[in-house]
């Protein structure tokens, strides 16, 4: 155990009257459950995201691009545990790379800080999970794990894209989701298959069936079912389209660093000496 931030208790965090023989609270406590509770966040988020914070980069840079998706998060942050206790969700879509893990994992780490259970998961890992709840060295069932991810007051799925699965995972998933929304228990959820529009490709013969609607390919993806449940705890999906920000980043390499050895020069023939025999010089 640490040692007691003001050094008067056992790093416990409570001090012991030994005549009324009660336990009180020391002047350390509300620092050691802070801390306690940063440590839990930091253990649980991602570590590109632990910094994450309203007035820290990139998030004012968001909220200046998209004005109207920053005050809903705002206002769903002040108000985390009334929307948790109603079951109201959020979710973001868009394009690659435009911030939207990023303002979730904000919503994830606001939960955390007020003392709400939070699992986070990308939707490949989820159903991963899933998946392997068949193996015979599966640390959970299937049971367990379902229980699990129904039971933490926010559940974070992030990066809902294409990807191969099974109609038998799929309908995992929506036990799960159905589960939460009949708990009222809130869903926090990214994803890029929500489009601001899909055009009918050129090619398409006026026979060929076209899903216009934008979230087509989710629901194709994840199944309409999960789809309207969604709908119904998040509402309309909150649009972050525009470039994808991660290249800018990804070029910031250091500097060139000067050659530590300048390479020989063949014709320089003073150095002919200490670089050893030459094919066709004579041996020394
Ligand atoms: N508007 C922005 N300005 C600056 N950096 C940004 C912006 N949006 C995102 N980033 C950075 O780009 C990277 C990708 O963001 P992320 O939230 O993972 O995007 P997404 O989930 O939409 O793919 C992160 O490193 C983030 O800090
Ligand atoms: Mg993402």
């Amino acid at each position: 155990m640490a040692a007691c931030l003001d050094g008067r208790c056992d790093g416990s965090g409570f001090l012991f009257d030994e005549e009324t023989r009660r336990a009180y609270s020391c002047s350390c406590r509300p620092r050691l459950q802070a801390r306690k509770r940063a440590n839990a966040v930091a253990g649980r988020i991602p570590k590109a995201f632990r910094g994450v914070s309203f007035d820290r980069e990139p998030v004012p840079s968001l909220r200046a691009q998209y004005p109207h998706v920053l005050r809903r998060v705002q206002v769903y942050c002040d108000t985390i545990s009334e929307q948790l206790e109603r079951g109201r969700g959020l979710w973001f879509t868009g394009d690659l790379g435009t911030g939207k893990t990023t303002l979730a994992m904000l919503i994830s780490k606001t939960a955390m800080e007020r003392d709400h259970t939070v699992a986070i998961y990308s939707l490949p890992r989820l159903l991963s999970m899933l998946r392997e709840t068949f193996r015979d060295d599966s640390a959970h069932s299937l049971n367990q794990l379902i229980d699990m991810l129904c039971s933490v007051d926010l559940l974070h799925i992030d990066d809902v894209g294409a990807e191969q699965t099974s109609p038998w995972v799929l309908e995992q998933l929506y036990t799960v989701v159905n589960t939460r929304y009949e708990d009222q228990r809130s869903i926090v959820l990214t994803t890029n298959l929500i489009k601001a529009e899909r055009k009918r490709p050129a090619k398409l013969s006026p026979d060929d069936d076209w899903d216009e609607r934008p979230d087509a390919e989710l629901r194709a993806q994840i199944g309409e079912r999960t789809v309207s449940r969604l709908y119904e705890m998040c509402e309309d999906p909150l649009p972050m389209f525009g470039d994808d920000r991660r290249p800018e980043m990804q070029f910031n390499v250091p500097e060139p660093v000067a050659a530590a050895h300048r390479t020989p020069d063949p014709f320089d023939d003073t150095r002919w000496e200490d670089d050893g025999p030459r094919y066709g010089q004579p041996r020394r």
